[in-house]
This record gives C-alpha cells, sequence and structure tokens, in this order.
C-alpha cells in the first residue's frame, strides 16, 4: 500500500481517483504534496509506515504501507525488518510495537494521542485487583499503557477477546477495563459478570460470577445508542447494522453484527448488495466508501475519535524527517508487559 507516484500532480490524481467521493478537491489539492514527500523519504529512509483503520482517508490511503485492526498491526510491528517504524495510530499502539519490536525505533507522529480506555486504569489498580481476587488470571484490552499490561497475565483485542477468555480455561476471569467489551464478551461466552472499578465496589464478587470487569469506557463508542439504531431502522429497514464490540451491551443486541474494524470492513466489501449502517469512528466509515464506491454505507459521522485525529499528514512527515517522537520504554517494563502480548499472539 502507499501510493507510488512519480511527481506530486500524479500523487493528486491517484488521490482523486480513490477519494473524491469522501474528500473535498481543494484538500486533496493541499495534502498531495506532503503525501509525495512522506513516500518518498519513507522509501529513502527504509522505513514503515503502519495505519490504524481510523485515519482520516487521505492519510490512511496514501502513506501506510499496511493497514489493520489493532491484532494485525501488532503482528506486523512484531515481525517487520524496516526501520523506522512510524505508527500512525494512537500511543498504546505505538508502545506496543516497540515492546513487540524493541530494537526498532518506534514514532509517533502526534505528542499526546491517548485513548479515553487506557486512561480508565494504572497498574496500581491492577495490583490491588490481584490482590483482591488472588489467582483469578487477568486479562486486559490492548487499549491499556505499557504498565498496565505488565501487570495482566495475557492481553487481547476487539479481534479475538471472546478466543482469549475462553483459551484460559479458568472458572473466573478478570477482564480490564473495557466495561462494554467485557459485558459483550461475557454474553458471547455465556459467563455472569460482574463490574468492579474505583468507585468503592473493589470487593470480592459474589460467588458465581465467572468475569469481573472494570469501568473503563470508550469515549467514542459509548455515544452510540439504542435509539439511533431504531431511527436508521425507521428510515431504511433492510439496513445492516455493523457496530464495533467497544459499543454497549444494548447497542451490539440492535446491530446485526460486530467485531473488530478489520472484520467490519471485511463484512462490507463481501456482501456488495446490501446497506450498512456503520457505528464506529467516522474516518472509518469513510475509508470503507472510497474502498467500496458501489457499496451503500450510512454513517452518523459526526463522532470522530479526537486521539486518531490527532495524527496528520504534516505531523507524519515531521516525524520522518525530525526522528519526533520517539517511543521509550524502560526495558524491564517492556519484557513485563512483553509477555501479556505474546501470550495473546499465541492464541489461534
Ligand atoms: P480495533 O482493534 O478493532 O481496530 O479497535 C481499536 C480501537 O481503538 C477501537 O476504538
Ligand atoms: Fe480509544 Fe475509543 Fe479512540 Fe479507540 S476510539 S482510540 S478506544 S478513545
Amino acid at each position: 500500500m502507499g501510493i507510488e507516484a512519480a511527481s506530486v500532480e500524479e500523487t493528486y490524481q491517484q488521490m482523486r481517483t480513490k477519494l473524491s467521493a469522501v474528500v473535498p478537491d481543494f484538500e486533496l489539492k493541499l495534502k498531495a504534496e506532503l503525501v509525495y514527500k512522506i513516500n518518498k523519504l519513507k522509501r529513502e529512509r527504509g522505513a514503515i509506515i503502519l495505519g490504524h483503520n481510523y485515519m482520516e482517508p487521505a492519510l490512511f490511503h496514501t502513506v501506510p504501507d499496511v493497514v489493520g485492526d489493532s491484532l494485525e498491526l501488532s503482528r506486523k510491528a512484531a515481525t517487520t525488518q524496516c526501520d523506522p517504524i512510524i505508527f500512525c495510530g494512537v500511543r498504546f499502539m505505538a508502545e506496543t510495537a516497540k515492546i513487540l519490536n524493541p530494537t526498532r525505533t518506534v514514532l509517533l507522529p502526534a505528542k499526546v494521542a491517548g485513548c479515553s480506555l487506557a486512561e480508565s486504569i494504572t497498574a496500581d489498580d491492577v495490583r490491588k485487583l490481584r490482590q483482591t481476587y488472588p489467582g483469578v488470571p487477568i486479562v486486559t484490552y490492548i487499549n491499556t499503557y505499557a504498565e498496565v499490561k505488565a501487570e495482566c497475565d495475557i492481553c487481547c483485542t476487539s479481534g479475538n477477546a471472546a478466543k482469549v477468555v475462553e483459551s484460559l480455561k479458568s472458572d473466573t476471569i478478570i477482564f480490564l477495563p473495557d466495561e462494554y467489551l467485557a459485558k459483550n464478551v461475557a454474553h458471547e461466552t455465556g459467563k455472569k459478570i460482574f463490574v468492579a472499578g474505583r468507585g468503592g465496589a473493589l470487593k470480592p464478587a459474589a460467588s458465581g460470577y465467572e468475569m469481573i470487569g472494570w469501568e473503563g469506557r470508550c469515549e467514542v463508542h459509548e455515544k452510540f445508542s439504542v435509539e439511533d439504531i431504531e431511527n436508521v431502522r425507521k428510515q431504511f429497514p433492510d439496513v445492516c447494522v455493523l457496530a464495533h464490540p467497544e459499543c454497549s451491551p444494548e447497542v451490539i443486541q440492535a446491530s446485526d453484527f460486530s467485531s473488530s474494524t478489520s472484520y467490519m470492513s471485511r463484512f462490507v466489501k463481501e456482501h456488495p448488495k446490501k446497506q450498512f449502517l456503520i457505528l464506529t469512528e467516522c474516518s472509518m466509515a469513510d475509508n470503507i466508501i472510497a474502498d467500496n464506491p458501489q457499496s451503500d454505507v450510512l454513517r452518523l459521522c459526526s463522532i470522530r475519535c479526537p486521539h486518531m485525529n490527532e495524527i496528520t499528514l504534516e505531523d507524519t512527515l515531521r516525524s520522518l524527517t525530525e526522528n519526533v517522537q520517539k517511543i521509550e520504554l524502560p526495558e524491564d517494563l517492556m519484557n513485563r508487559a512483553r509477555r501479556s502480548l505474546e501470550r495473546m499472539l499465541e492464541v489461534q
């Protein structure tokens, strides 16, 4: 992937062919020069650009060598020989790349690029949970910082969460920090869930609970409601609703399909005749529309992840020219966090 073009004009023409349905022409003209410079410098430096599915369309379709969901990008980051790795995604993703491939320079184009889920829990919270529930295995969603991964037993992503939980063969499992993802996984795997959390409910769960969750939420996906779905279904009765598993259990129950961002994209590609409503970060719906111009794709477009939105073409070029922002983590911390990630990668 990434545009192969011999000039700015050729870059612009390729961008126009792919993106004219979702990006205004004046923006394509402005961005073509940046895209051309990034791709040229990337090749000269032997760098690789990894792009999450939530990148804005003029970046997503032009500069990454590999695009995907958290699991696909982690696998690619772990094995790439290229150096540096420019991570067009949020900080926890760039940290994961560094942990899995520590001899590479990993650059994050934005200074912060946080995540409301990653902010919702600390290493100390995990240590307290372990004291409260001794011997209970702890799964952490990959949307956490290295300090939290280092205290947990295994990671998971939205693409493999149920598989990871089932692989543990334990009567009780702690699943952190996304309350909604935990509840959706509990539903999928037939487990009874209790939500712990800092708000005082940190006590041993009454017997009978098989999963213990946390009170973290994705600030983007928690905004979708069953009412949104009902309103769209009234107008478009045949619409097929795809929702990311960070949405509430009520939204997931009212939808037709739920999985990781890449599985959602693939689902659209595999069903060209259907009409879709995409309930996730709105740039991803634009990316799907650009890839499937023949499909009828609706989206609720007011919901952009502010953290993913920090990653711009301007800053990606700056990352490549100035080698910023380098992800640096203590070796011991990386070693401990790597165990949780590698255990996840071993789950098929
Ligand atoms: P995916 O792993 O499904 O791409 O999800 C990452 C994410 O942050 C969704 O909000
Ligand atoms: Fe985090 Fe939600 Fe943004 Fe994904 S969409 S990076 S979970 S805040």
